[in-house]
């Protein structure tokens, strides 16, 4: 798969730690910053990554910053992403099968970086079961249309 990847700077050494992982685990990934650890804002971030999957340039995404919530509600907000804040591979695991979650979220201050490993790991690995869950993603999509001029 072809994999933006993205986050502030307190969320660059996660990045910087998952991109070889990707690689290694025979993936594309591009990286939309930030490439320094000086202060930075996450939303430029979480945009870029949205974007890079919405306009179909990548498969999926991973946004990271210190806790996730910040970029998590930036790159929830382009049209067509559903990004899942996980903290554990059971969430990993239903941000996929239920919700077809296209961006993956981090929080590299809450998450060691073995477990944010296998969280990538999993929801990379997981297809979305459809039928039910479809109509829901449906109901999300229908929420997005009503408020988009
Ligand atoms: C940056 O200090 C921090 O606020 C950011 O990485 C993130 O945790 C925001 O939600």
């Amino acid at each position: 798969m072809k994999i933006a990847i993205g986050s502030d700077h307190g969320g660059l050494a996660l990045k910087e730690a998952i991109k070889p992982f990707l690689i290694e685990q025979g993936h594309e990934v591009v990286d939309f910053g930030t490439a320094t650890t000086d202060s930075c804002d996450y939303p430029i971030y979480g945009q870029r990554v949205g974007e890079a999957v919405s306009f179909g340039d990548c498969d999926r995404g991973i946004a990271i910053c210190g806790t996730g919530l910040g970029i998590s509600m930036a790159v929830n907000k382009v049209p067509g992403i559903r990004g899942a804040l996980c903290t554990n591979e059971f969430m990993a695991e239903m941000s996929r099968e239920h919700n077809d979650a296209n961006v993956l979220v981090l929080g590299a201050r809450v998450l060691g970086e073995g477990l944010a490993m296998r969280i990538v790991k999993i929801w990379l690995e997981t297809e979305f079961g459809g039928d039910r869950h479809q109509r829901r993603i449906d109901g999300i999509t229908a929420i997005e249309k009503k408020y988009s001029k």
